[in-house]
């Protein structure tokens, strides 16, 4: 049965993508900081739970030296675990910016160097690494966030070249805003109209696995999104004007505005 490593595997997108993986016949290893409820679902789906906080390089040797214990080869690597940090680069204490970065960029780097052996030992191995629009996209009220997951995007890409002479295959997962608990979009939802736009977690962890049986190496979702990006990667400083007045308007800029994706 094929492995699965996944991070931030107790909740939202990797609770939902641990369970459309184990439908689809793979053996699921859960990551996250709280055991308790990371037991429970791996008690639900037949899988495993390990106890680690992915933004501390040296736990995350300890786990992958763990799971090397039960299994010679992991065929999938996800690096899902992440954090929201709703402010601004002046808002936020410092301490939560180190702590973002510390998660959502180099949570991945870590797991990638941890468990490279055991993806290399696997016949065909596979990283997906879920990134944000945030990543394509800079919105000035959520500057750290976005910061962190340009970060995180480049790095995905980055690894993806390193690493296809090794025959391992990386897929960069760019979503929208999903209602989950860590990023629950209450004033989306509040919205008849813009409540439209917020994707459930289910519907990402089909995605993922449709876009893992298909090799892709990027997929943004929704797919109309891809014009977002397109836009602020082509204009920068239009886009940017357009954001910070959007922002001030709804009080984003002081850190009452929509939450992050
Ligand atoms: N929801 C959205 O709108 C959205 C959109 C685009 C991208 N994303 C990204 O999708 C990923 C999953 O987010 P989600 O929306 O599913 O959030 P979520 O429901 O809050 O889940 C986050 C998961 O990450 C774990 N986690 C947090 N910090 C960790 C750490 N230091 N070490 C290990 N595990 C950690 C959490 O468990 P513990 O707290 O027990 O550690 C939990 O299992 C994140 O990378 C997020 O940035 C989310």
């Amino acid at each position: 049965m094929p492995i699965a490593v996944i991070t931030g595997g107790s909740t939202g997108i990797g609770a939902a993508l641990a369970r459309a993986l184990t439908a689809s016949g793979w053996r699921c290893v859960l990551l996250a900081r709280n055991l308790e409820r990371l037991q429970e679902l791996a008690d639900e789906i037949g899988g495993e739970a390990e106890a680690c906080d992915v933004s501390n390089r040296a736990e995350v040797d300890q786990a992958a030296a763990r799971i090397a214990e039960h299994h010679p080869a992991v065929h999938l690597l996800v690096n899902n675990a992440g954090i929201p940090a709703r402010g601004t680069f002046l808002e936020l204490p410092p301490e939560r910016i180190e702590q973002v970065i510390r998660t959502n960029y180099l949570g991945g780097v870590w797991c990638v160097r941890a468990f490279l052996p055991l993806l290399e030992a696997a016949e065909q191995a596979q990283v997906v690494n879920v990134v944000s629009i945030a990543g394509l996209v800079t919105g000035g009220a959520y500057g750290p966030y976005a910061a962190a997951k340009h970060a995180q995007l480049a790095f995905s890409r980055a690894i993806a070249r390193e690493l296809a002479p090794s025959g391992i295959s990386v897929l960069t997962v760019n979503p929208g805003p999903v209602e989950t608990e860590g990023f629950p979009q209450r004033d989306l939802l509040a919205s008849p109209i813009a409540r439209r736009a917020v994707l459930q977690p289910d519907d990402v962890a089909r995605k993922i696995v449709k876009a893992l049986e298909r090799g892709r190496a990027e997929i943004v979702l929704p797919r109309y999104l891809r014009a977002v990006a397109l836009a602020e990667s082509l204009a920068p400083a239009v886009i940017s004007r357009l954001l910070s007045r959007g922002a001030g308007r709804t009080g984003a800029l002081r850190g009452r505005g929509r939450p992050p994706q």
